[in-house]
């Protein structure tokens, strides 16, 4: 953390107090305000964060305004298009764009990982077969710390790294896994010869009947859509592993409350929410209907996969994902696509409407994928775990970064207590 020679000053009640500020190499200063309790004995309040720094960190950086995304200062868009996911894995955990030789490595350690302890095929029966695929993650994951017991001392350097490893080459294992038990077909086990793409859609997509060739340019496209989605900062779904993990908890149970979080539809569950929505409007001419319902304060409709709370300009992922839909649509031959006529007119009108401008709602990265997966025959119920797969790297980089800080400490936010003072006991028949 870089100190910066200013301060702020906090005045009240005829008293004042000196706060030290913080620079950061990108973004807004900090007020530090950790002494602020014992100092002054007041709290901040800022529900939901939105102005609160919980940690220090240097692998991911947005600036909203701009509408920038860097990982260890590369720009999302650079990414997306020269590099691919594993190799975008291990720049987020190490740090470094990994030479020819250590990305090799990398990827050989995550190759053999991506089985999964045969017994834990018990899990995935247990569930009934219209189980949500997310569910059946938040516990499969979770489970996997009664498996991995030589992975879960989070005071050891090395099983942190095994623990890191295991999680990003099984958990597509995983999502393939229960896509499959809800249709009711044989689970099909992870190849060492595919990359971490195609080996996904083979897990997903074939059956034991007859052979399954992976088309590369789905599988360029599907690496893409990890890629887009490995890491976001400090996101609900991030700081909710930070939290969990805080105590010390192992990182199985960690990863599985981050896909917990994850699933909600202002979060990743945003994406099955929008195509849900775009099918719902269904045609161009019911576009007006839905604008005005968004912008309707008695309605608790929203755009789906429109507006950021970081994001005051375009989401740079959206670009992307708007540029790899069409190349996916064209490459299946899939034309006049309904849905994503409705999605393009869509966007154009709410662009086009100064309350959507005005108040700088954008459309983010999952208002165009749901149309990609869809296209490539997911169901809308593996979007977010799709999500949950390719963010699995971010919440574990996270996790790794904020252990190995000596200044790590138990995550506990105070409160603006808004109850009943102390009273006594009424007993029940005087109430
Ligand atoms: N449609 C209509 N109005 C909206 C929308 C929307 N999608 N998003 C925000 N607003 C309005 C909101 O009603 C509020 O209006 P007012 O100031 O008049 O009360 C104003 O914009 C600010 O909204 P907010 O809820 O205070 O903003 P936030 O930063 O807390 O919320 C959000 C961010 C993503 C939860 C919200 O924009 C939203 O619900 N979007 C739809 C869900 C979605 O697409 N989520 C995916 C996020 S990207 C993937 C991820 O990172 O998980």
């Amino acid at each position: 953390m870089s100190d910066t020679n200013k301060t702020a000053t906090l005045t009240f009640d005829g008293k004042s107090f000196e706060l030290p500020m913080h620079s950061p190499t990108a973004g807004p200063d900090v007020i530090d305000i950790r002494k602020l309790y014992g100092e002054a004995g007041v709290f901040t309040y800022d529900p939901g964060f939105t102005s609160t720094a919980a940690c220090d960190s240097t692998i991911t950086y947005i600036d909203g305004g701009k509408g920038e995304l860097l990982h260890r200062g590369y720009p999302i868009d650079q990414l997306a298009e020269k590099s691919h996911y594993l190799e975008v894995c291990y720049l987020l955990l190490y740090g470094e764009l990994p030479s020819a030789e250590q990305l090799e490595d990398f990827e050989t350690r995550v190759t053999r990982h991506t089985m999964i302890h045969e017994q834990m095929i018990n899990f995935f029966r247990g569930f009934r077969r219209d189980a949500h695929p997310m569910a059946v993650m938040v516990g499969v994951v979770g489970a996997m710390s009664a498996f991995y017991h030589d992975s879960t001392d989070v005071n050891d350097p090395w099983q942190r790294e095994v623990a890191s490893i295991r999680l990003i080459a099984k958990m597509p294992t995983i999502a393939a896994m229960a896509y499959k038990y809800t249709i009711g077909q044989p689970f099909v086990y992870p190849r060492n010869d595919c990359d971490y793409a195609s080996n996904f859609l083979r897990m997903c997509f074939a059956v034991p009947a007859e052979d399954y060739e992976v088309n590369p340019i789905l599988a360029r496209a599907m690496d893409r859509i990890f890629t887009l989605h490995a890491d976001h900062e400090q996101n609900a779904s991030t700081s909710t592993v930070r939290l969990a993990s805080s105590s010390g908890a192992n990182p199985f149970a960690c990863i599985a409350a981050g896909i917990a979080c994850l699933w909600g539809p202002a979060h990743g569950g945003a994406n099955q929410a929008c195509l849900e929505m775009l099918r719902e409007i269904g045609s161009p001419n019911r576009i007006p209907e839905y604008i005005e319902r968004a912008k309707d304060k008695n309605d608790p409709f929203r755009l789906m996969g429109f507006g950021h709370r970081v994001y005051k300009n375009f989401d740079p992922r959206a670009k992307v994902m708007k540029q790899s839909a069409d190349e996916v649509l064209d490459l299946l031959g899939i034309e006049n696509n309904p849905t994503l006529q409705v999605a393009k007119e869509l966007e154009a009108a709410a662009l086009a409407d100064p309350y959507f401008t005005e108040k700088k709602l954008f459309p983010n990265v999952d208002f165009y994928s749901g149309i990609i997966l869809e296209a490539m025959g997911f169901p809308t119920s593996m979007f977010t775990p799709i999500f949950a797969l390719s963010r699995t790297v971010g919440w574990v980089s996270q996790w790794k970064e904020m252990i190995a800080d000596p200044a790590m400490k138990i995550g506990r936010p105070r409160q603006l207590y808004q109850g009943e003072t102390m009273r006594d006991y009424v007993d029940i028949e005087n109430r």
